[in-house]
């Protein structure tokens, strides 16, 4: 079900030698989200649209496809109504769809108004003559005669076109083979976002819905199946072997919602009821090869819980009598799929575990085919709506699915993104799938804080009144519009705030706010303050106060603990003051906890009387009272925040102190990355080694808990625990760890043929390259230097992988000089210049390796500078590699030393290491002010042993100067 390259969540890229900086990605367990493509969406928006003065009322399609020859013949007569008075049509039509001139005709119908119609008759109208547009894919038709608006016409194109052999676009051919050998053709559409024009003249924009009534040819023993069913099937005149199926007409639509499959696949039913609506049941097949129905037989019975499950929630159908759901083999499109009433899936797709990614696909039957979106640009919120809806879904239906991942890998990737200094501004493509990311959230909020019963209704509504009303497509608002409506009828909203209003703010800004609770014990008050959240420095104090959002105060208090009250006590103003002091809620001794659940996407601080009484209970036998989306939220928050600067160092670790009672995982996900992100922070400095033992303190516990073997038909929540935790345990040099990982890559030394395969995973390679010997190193090193060319058994990756390890992982300089003066200045040609520079940003991930780098580039100074003297991306990646991630008084001294000596000399790289001197500069305000603390923590809460074997440590290696201990 997960496919777990597509969920890089904070932790998937630490395991990546935690060498990627963490960004948002879809992250719904891994499935990615199909029925809309975002980017597709997005390329959409600009599009020139037709004119206004005419509109399609109906269609009738005739299509022949001829599949061996793969070409189709076609004949269109489209139902215009004339908006404004003009004398010329317009439609949408591929270039390569041919039409000649003598195969358009239009006829005028009888007026619609009933006093005109003495006066006309039906009658042809002349085609004065035809055009395609030089730029658009238009196709205009010239009339003799102007005609006035509410002038309807039926416009008759014949057409033919060839099917497209090479992409699942407009009408496409593709073949399966069985298992006999024997080769299966089919043909099947796919018009999205605006692929109709190129199988049909039409009107060729989703505002324009008309009715659709379908006629195909077949060969006898195929199947036809579209959006409506089969009314009426009879022999094609002269031709034997082939038929016409008649379709039902459809309700209005938009050109792109049209489906068409001519196969030979087979069905299967559901073998339990679907629910009557709408005075129908639902008729569901489920269609595929026919070798592969075995396979899909669990499907059709989960389809019908899901669609049981929504005409519940929209108490509403889906208008049309039945559901076809189709697996195309060979289908290689990461598209979207669906169309109304007809939707296709991977085969394998379709044939995984799990609700979410069947369910997100039909939700789409309601809002996206049922309603659609006015324009490409309302599309984004109705993706966004509907993963909140999915999600909503499985947790009903499927409620250990999710496995705690919803919504938390989403937020903690936007909070990571959105706290960075210019967020996006690395990887700009993932802004659209963070937006509709925080979208859903907002959702989500909204169910907390208006209720579930209003965000149902109010869907309801939207789904509901429109139909009825005839207006068939949505704006993005809309849907806000709906949900204030009904906010307004239950009274849940404060005065002066509208849902469209609230959501705009959290919607269109690439930040999020960071709340501060005060609580004054003397007066009884608390107060409670808002500013933009920032997590990485260097920050602009400016910066802060930019903005401001209409954020729900929702609050738990220890003598109450109840969770299910989700209410906001108050809601802090985007155009109010930006603190807000109301008298305390609970007794002084009693803590409060705000924003319980990850309600709003913001995290919050609070005094430090605060935080410790949170501290204390979490390690009590009360603690579970704290659900465990809040509790991680708790300790997330807490160690972002010092992270940030924000928060006393100690008060973040003490937060992790009932980690050592813990056992849920979605508790521990957050520990990972502490422990990463505060540990590249403070890695080289002199409390390393104990923050390391702490680590090791940390998590050995929960690693006996879930075992060093996976078990059979374990939950995958399990196991990716266990990966984290021996991953992270081996970097910390846990001694089992790291024996183990040697004795596989013994395998690897022993091997007579190494450079054949690699028999080692690579979860063992790192903890070889950071605790093993020299010789296992320099035959690692080997081993890229030999890696084969052009052998199909051995991808590149692999060499990256062994490369970007080799650099990473060694804590001893010598082995990063070596591979330096081996790759840099030597003239072994294995090398590429991508090598380089992946060495390069791979050694500022450890402070041994960035400052490794820098003695490399102040001690060859000159023969680098030559080296790279063509070469201004190496020169400019070698001085920010090497400078930019001091942290420390000692590396500003360093780096601000060599500027100072070869002033002048750097070149294109002069503003780089200005920016480098800058940021190492907060940076080392940020190690003075903590290292110290953690430093006088950690010396407190480990074992004496520990400490002794680290002071013992330190006497026989150089150590790093302890210039800060206090
Ligand atoms: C369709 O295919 C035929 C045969 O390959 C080719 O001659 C013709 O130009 C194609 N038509 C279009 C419109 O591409
Ligand atoms: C498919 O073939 C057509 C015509 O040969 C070509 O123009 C088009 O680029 C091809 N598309 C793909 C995705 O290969
Ligand atoms: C805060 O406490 C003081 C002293 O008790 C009181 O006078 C004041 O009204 C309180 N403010 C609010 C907003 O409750
Ligand atoms: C951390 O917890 C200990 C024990 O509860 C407490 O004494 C100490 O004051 C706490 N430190 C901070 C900074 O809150």
């Amino acid at each position: 079900m997960r496919r777990n390259t597509v969920f890089a969540t904070v932790l998937a890229t630490v395991l990546i030698l935690g060498m990627v900086e963490a960004r948002p990605k879809k992250v719904h367990q891994g499935v990615k989200k199909r029925s809309v493509d975002l980017n597709e969406v997005y390329s959409m928006i600009g599009q020139s649209r037709l004119p206004k003065e005419i509109r399609p009322l109906s269609y009738y399609l005739e299509l022949q496809p001829f599949i061996k020859e793969g070409t189709f013949k076609g004949r269109v007569k489209i139902g215009i109504t004339w908006v404004d008075t003009t004398d010329r049509i317009t439609l949408n039509v591929h270039p390569n769809l041919q039409i000649s001139h003598s195969d358009v005709r239009v006829t005028q119908l009888a007026p619609s108004k009933p006093e005109e119609a003495k006066n006309s008759s039906i009658h042809g109208v002349n085609v004065a003559r035809t055009e395609r547009h030089a730029k658009r894919p238009w196709y205009i038709i010239h009339l003799e005669q102007m005609l006035k608006a509410g002038s309807s016409c039926e416009v008759d194109i014949t057409f033919s076109g060839n099917m497209t052999v090479n992409a699942t676009e407009g009408l496409f051919r593709n073949r399966y083979t069985d298992s006999s050998g024997q080769q299966h053709l089919f043909v099947a559409t796919y018009l999205r976002p605006n692929h109709a024009h190129k199988l049909f003249p039409c009107f060729d924009e989703p505002a324009y819905k008309a009715t659709f009534q379908l006629s195909v040819t077949r060969p006898k023993g195929y199947t036809a199946r579209s959006n409506t069913r089969v009314r009426k099937t009879e022999e094609a005149p002269g031709d034997s072997d082939t038929v016409w199926d008649h379709f039902e007409v459809t309700p209005e639509m938009s050109s792109y919602q049209l489906a068409l499959v001519i196969s030979d696949f087979e069905s299967i039913k559901p073998s339990i009821p679907v629910n009557e609506k709408d005075g129908t049941n639902l008729d569901i097949n489920i269609w595929s090869r026919k070798e592969y129905l075995e396979t899909l037989k669990a499907v059709p019975d989960k389809i019908v819980a899901i669609v049981n499950y929504y005409q519940e929630y929209f108490n509403c159908s889906i208008i049309l009598p039945k559901l076809d759901i189709m697996a195309i083999p060979m289908y290689s499109t990461s598209k979207p799929s669906d169309s109304w009433g007809l939707i296709f899936f991977k085969e394998s797709e379709l044939s995984n575990d799990g609700f979410w990614h069947i369910a997100h696909e039909i939700v789409f039957q309601w809002i996206g085919q049922l309603r659609t979106p006015f324009w490409w640009s309302d599309a984004p919120l109705n993706e966004a709506l509907n993963s909140y809806l999915t999600s909503m879904a499985t947790l009903e239906i499927s409620p250990d699915e999710l496995e705690g991942k919803w919504p938390m890998n989403a937020l903690y990737s936007l909070y990571y993104e959105f706290g960075k200094r210019f967020p996006f501004s690395r990887v700009n493509g993932i802004r659209q799938d963070a937006t509709a990311s925080k979208t859903e959230l907002i959702f989500r909020m909204f169910n907390y804080t208006l209720g579930k019963d209003v965000v149902q209704r109010s869907v309801r509504k939207f789904i509901r009144d429109q139909w009825e009303e005839n207006s068939k497509t949505f704006f993005a608002d809309d849907i806000f519009t709906y949900l204030n409506n009904a906010a307004n009828e239950s009274g849940k909203l404060m005065e002066g705030l509208t849902l469209n209003d609230i959501a705009a703010t959290w919607i269109t800004r690439d930040r999020l706010p960071l709340v501060t609770v005060t609580r004054d014990y003397e007066t009884g008050n608390v107060t409670f303050s808002q500013e933009v959240y920032l997590r990485d420095r260097p920050q602009d104090p400016v910066e802060r106060g930019k903005y401001s959002w209409d954020i729900p105060i929702v609050m738990v208090t220890q003598d109450k603990l109840d969770f299910s009250e989700t209410t906001p006590k108050l809601w802090l103003s985007k155009d109010g003051d930006r603190q807000v002091t109301i008298k305390d809620v609970t007794k002084e001794d009693s803590f409060i906890i705000v924003n319980p659940e990850e309600i709003g996407m913001f995290p919050v601080n609070y005094d430090s009387c605060n935080w410790k009484m949170l501290a204390e209970f979490l390690q009590g036998p009360e603690r579970e009272k704290i659900p465990v989306l809040s509790r991680a939220k708790l300790l997330h928050d807490a160690w972002n925040l010092a992270y940030a600067g924000d928060l006393c160092a100690a008060v973040a670790l003490n937060m992790t102190l009932f980690m050592k009672n813990e056992k849920s995982h979605v508790v521990w996900e957050p520990v990972f990355a502490m422990i990463y992100h505060i540990g590249r922070q403070i890695e080289g400095s002199y409390v390393y080694l104990k923050f390391e033992a702490y680590v090791r303190t940390l998590l050995k516990p929960i690693y006996q808990i879930v075992g060093e073997t996976p078990q059979q038909g374990e939950p995958s929540w399990k196991t990716h625990l266990r990966g984290l935790t021996k991953n992270f345990l081996c970097r910390a040099g846990y001694e089992p760890c790291v024996q183990e990982a040697r004795e596989q890559y013994k395998k690897w030394m022993v091997n007579e043929e190494p450079d054949a395969g690699n028999p080692v995973a690579n979860e063992f390679l790192c903890p070889v390259f950071k605790w093993g010997t020299n010789d296992e190193w320099e035959f690692g090193l080997k081993r890229v230097i030999n890696f084969p060319q052009n052998c199909l058994e051995r991808k590149q990756y692999e060499r990256t992988y062994l490369l970007k390890t080799l650099a990473g992982c060694p804590k001893d300089a010598s082995k990063i000089e070596k591979l330096l003066v081996e790759t840099v200045l030597g003239t072994n040609s294995n090398f590429t210049d991508a090598d380089i520079h992946l060495i390069f940003s791979t050694l500022t991930g450890s402070a041994t390796g960035y400052t490794t780098l820098f003695n490399f580039l102040a001690d060859y100074w000159d023969m680098i500078k030559l080296k790279f003297k063509d070469k201004k991306h190496l020169w400019d990646g070698i001085v920010n590699s090497a400078t930019s991630s001091f942290n420390t008084q000692e590396g500003y001294d360093m780096v601000s030393e060599l500027y100072v000596s070869r002033q002048g000399e750097f070149e294109t790289a002069d503003t780089i290491i200005e920016k480098a001197l800058k940021s190492i500069q907060e940076e080392t305000q940020w190690s003075e002010k903590n290292l110290p603390v953690i430093d006088a923590w950690l010396k407190e809460h480990l074992p004496k042993e520990d400490l002794d074997a680290i002071e013992a440590a330190n006497a026989t290696t150089t150590p790093t100067p302890p210039a800060l201990a206090g």
